[in-house]
């Protein structure tokens, strides 16, 4: 009896000293997810929280005392059967006694099923600290251990030293017992990317923005807004005809009648009012495009209905010329008058969706547009940045904006370069930014051959910033997976994070996301996605929004940048 008591002591204070020295190995992180700080394997091989190099809580492994083949484990047992998101970094230090220069270190699953999926991988010169990091979303059949592939050296001669080590893992099963935050609790994304970008982006509809409880929203997650809708010509236009004419001296010295009564700009008034109210910028949205644009702009007379002509070419330039002059003197003089001059429109889309999608080298421009049928080249997209250089404040900048051009080595992206060069080669043009809308699918490529990657450094080498300007992740045909999401979010923004605007240098200088709920989205009115729910965006629900999982995976990517 007394026997027994004593060896429970025994056994209690051992736990404790256990637990004592490595009482932080596994952090329970406040949002559900969870934090490995060290190793947990292979206890008679290794010692934690020793000073060392001038460093304190270095982790230190004797390889002679390992008795497993492969070292450096870490116990995955609790998160068997699920799709984990791991994202690690470790500074590792390696002595080694045979005087090798380096050892390669791999850390891996022991997944048979999924081909043993490997969580970084990287040459460590002997001796030296090497921080190696990666990131993996593995849907992990059973229990399984992280580990270091024992293979290529020969661990008797081995002593190794970690300091830094997170693995943080999220995904499927992590926080969903907890209530999802509201979009008005949540940390700031814009404060996740103050320093990043020089902005973070939201599409909004006007009835989002006006609503001043979703405003609330937008604004403590954006500071640049993009309108769906308000600033294109169609709007402005307001569906009305021309009912009275003033004369316009074009820049051939020639004069057109040009609508006296239109633009029609108090909805504009009013949206720049609530943006300067709540210190928001926006991109500029849209001035020269085929779509959302009265035919009555390209006719004769601005004639509707099946008599109507197109104009000539002279007549067609002295138009584009007239709007583009127009919109952007007005928004300058509103700006003048109501913001001390500061711009709320920091960047124009310009021109949108020129390019065809089928674009060869002999002809790369979308056919089924007015603008094409009268011009039948791309001098009025290279008017467009000429009249837009004239008529816009030399700060504010210039877009070109584009879809289907987040793959590599594509067709439109040519095309789009093919766009670029022209409007560079024209001496009183200017062009500043490239803006992918990136509408994308889920399985858009992000690194690698015929990636989104490729196709921002082709893009970048024109020697213009890049903006993503509209940007949602379809899931298409596949089941919506929150957690895939969530990890596809988290890529792309460290991508573009990897691709910043630096100073003198150009690059990506701001991302929008285009819309605020998966209730919304445009997407699920596309006929392609007829019968397949789509859940693209970063927020859900009505009213008081909800943060989806991707919600995180965007804060994260900002927030690991900046620690
Ligand atoms: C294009 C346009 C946007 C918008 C979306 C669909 O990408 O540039 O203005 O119309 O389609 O919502």
């Amino acid at each position: 009896m007394k026997k027994s008591f004593l060896s429970g002591i025994f056994i209690f204070f051992a736990c404790v000293f256990f637990m004592n020295a490595n009482s932080n190995q596994r952090i329970e992180n406040s949002d559900g997810t969870i934090t490995f700080t060290t190793i947990d394997e292979d206890k008679n091989a290794v010692e934690f929280k020793k000073n060392y190099d001038g460093f304190e809580n270095v982790t230190i492994i004797y390889g002679e005392k390992v008795t497993k083949r492969n070292p450096l484990n870490i116990d995955l047992s609790d998160f068997g059967n699920r799709t984990l998101i791991m994202d690690f970094s470790c500074d590792i230090k390696i002595l080694d006694k045979s005087g090798a220069e380096k050892n390669r270190i791999t850390w891996m699953i022991n997944d048979f099923a999924n081909n043993f999926p490997v969580l970084c991988d990287a040459d460590v010169k002997t001796g030296e600290w090497t921080t190696i990091k990666g990131s993996l979303t593995v849907p992990l059949t059973e229990k399984r251990t992280l580990y270091v592939s024992g293979g290529e050296f020969d661990m008797k001669n081995l002593t190794f030293y970690l300091k830094n080590f997170n693995l943080h893992l999220s995904g499927e099963g992590f926080g969903d017992d907890k209530p999802q935050q509201s979009w008005l609790e949540a940390e700031s994304l814009k404060n996740a990317y103050k320093g990043i970008f020089d902005y973070f982006g939201l599409a909004v509809t006007e009835n989002e923005f006006t609503n001043s409880s979703t405003r609330k929203g937008i604004v403590r997650h954006a500071d640049c807004i993009t309108m769906g809708n308000e600033f294109k010509p169609d709007f402005v236009f307001n569906w009305q005809k021309p009912t009275s004419f003033v004369d316009f001296v074009a820049e051939d010295g020639k004069t057109y009648k040009m609508p006296k009564n239109l633009p029609v700009f108090d909805k504009v008034d009013k949206l720049l009012k609530l943006c300067r109210d709540n210190n928001l910028t926006m991109r500029g949205h849209v001035l020269v495009w085929h779509s959302q644009t009265p035919k009555m702009f390209f006719t004769q007379n601005y004639k509707t209905g099946k008599k109507a002509v197109l104009v000539d070419k002279a007549e067609m330039t002295a138009r584009e010329e007239w709007y583009i002059k127009t919109m952007l003197e007005h928004v300058s003089e509103w700006e003048q008058k109501n913001n001390d001059g500061k711009h709320i429109i920091t960047v124009w889309d310009v021109v949108n969706e020129a390019v065809a999608d089928n674009a060869s080298s002999s002809q790369y421009l979308r056919q089924d547009s007015d603008w094409f049928r009268i011009f039948g080249d791309d001098t009025f997209i290279v008017n467009a940045f000429r009249f837009a250089n004239k008529y816009a404040p030399k700060d504010v900048l210039l877009c070109y904006n584009d879809y289907g051009t987040n793959r590599g080595q594509s067709p439109k992206v040519s095309g789009v370069l093919k766009v670029v060069e022209s409007i560079q080669a024209s001496p009183d043009a200017r062009i500043d930014v490239i803006g992918m809308q990136s509408h994308i699918g889920i399985d858009n490529p992000i690194k690698g051959y015929g990636s989104f990657e490729e196709s921002i450094k082709l893009f970048l080498e024109t020697g213009c910033d890049v903006q993503i300007t509209e940007l949602d992740v379809a899931n298409g045909k596949q089941a919506y997976s929150p957690i895939i999401l969530q990890s596809v979010y988290k890529d792309l923004y460290r991508l573009f994070i990897e691709y910043r605007k630096l100073p003198q240098k150009n690059g990506i200088s701001g991302v929008t996301i285009w819309g605020l709920n998966d209730e919304t989205t445009w997407l699920n009115s596309q006929k392609e996605h007829r019968g397949y729910k789509q859940f693209p965006l970063i927020f859900e629900g009505t009213g008081e929004l909800k943060c989806k999982k991707a919600f995180y995976g965007v804060l994260e990517a900002g927030k690991e940048f900046s620690k």
